[in-house]
């Protein structure tokens, strides 16, 4: 796909991998639409990039009734709609009984009831030749202890995604996954609360994901596992659980030690 001239809607946008994949667009000379929640979060993203080509849309995505239109406004506003890229994400980490019921419901509502239902709203609008983005997570793959509802949620959206992509291509509609492992953004929170296994593998950037978005979208590559490495180990350990399991307390230790050196940088 050339994204020169394109349009795009990017729940997430005003922070972290969201605003670095709406800066990308942006330098390609595309029009984009950014969604979150904080009126500030936004109005600080629009200065970073440049308002002439950006729409700033404050709305909670579980928000139903404001999802449904989303697409529609984008549309008023732009005049066509090409590229949907859910950024959105929520966690709350910590020990599964200790969740409140409320932080539960969040987290599925926010990762994966979101984007399937605004990608539901956006199909009338997306014609042949555009395409669909999820930010899932490579937690998708490999699910976490301690983030199990967060792990659940980001495995169906990549299931969701997966699903689509042969579903639309009759279409016209690519539609692609990104798996992550950690990046470094505000969504880590307190990293020490992040489970060790976490560290064991490379920190990525916000830009380096959103490339790996634009990769996709000119390429139309399915899937992109970030990084690549520990993408094929989490899909062997996918194929066979015993396997990661034996592996896991090696990765553990790994993690457990990165993650020193990450919190003593961070100070
Ligand atoms: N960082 C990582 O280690 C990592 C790894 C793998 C996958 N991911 C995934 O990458 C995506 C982006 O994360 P990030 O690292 O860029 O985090 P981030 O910097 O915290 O950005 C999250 C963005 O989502 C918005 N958002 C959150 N809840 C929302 C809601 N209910 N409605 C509308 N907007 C909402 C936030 O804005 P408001 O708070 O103002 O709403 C913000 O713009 C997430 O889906 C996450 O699961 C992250």
């Amino acid at each position: 796909m050339k994204l020169e001239d394109r349009v795009a809607l990017v729940t997430g946008g005003s922070s972290g991998i969201g605003l670095a994949v709406a800066k990308a667009f942006v330098a390609r000379r595309m029009r984009v639409a950014i969604v979150g929640r904080s009126a500030e979060r936004l109005a600080a993203a629009v200065q970073t990039l440049g308002s002439d080509r950006v729409l700033a849309v404050a709305l909670d995505v579980r928000d139903r009734a404001g999802g449904a239109q989303l697409p529609g406004r984008v549309v008023a506003h732009f005049g066509q709609l090409d590229v949907l890229v859910h950024s959105a994400g929520a966690n709350h980490r910590g020990p599964f009984a200790s969740k409140r019921v409320e932080e539960l419901a969040e987290i599925v509502e926010t990762n994966l009831v979101a984007p399937m239902l605004l990608t539901h709203a956006a199909l009338p609008y997306l014609g042949k030749g555009s395409a669909v983005v999820s930010v899932a997570s490579l937690a998708g793959k490999v699910p976490l202890p301690h983030e199990a509802a967060y792990s659940a949620s980001k495995a169906g959206l990549r299931a969701l995604s997966r699903a689509l992509e042969v579903e639309l291509r009759g279409l016209g509609v690519a539609v692609s996954t990104i798996c992550p492992g950690p990046v470094d953004t505000a969504f880590l929170g307190d990293a020490a609360e992040v489970p060790d296994i976490v560290f064991s593998q490379p920190m990525s950037t916000a830009d380096r994901v959103a490339e790996a978005v634009v990769d996709a979208l000119e390429s139309g590559r399915s899937e992109i596992d970030l990084p690549m490495l520990s993408g094929k180990l989490a899909t062997l350990g996918y194929l066979s659980p015993a396997f990661l399991a034996a592996l896991r307390p090696l990765l553990e230790r790994r993690g457990a030690r990165n993650k020193q050196r990450y919190l003593s940088r961070r100070g």
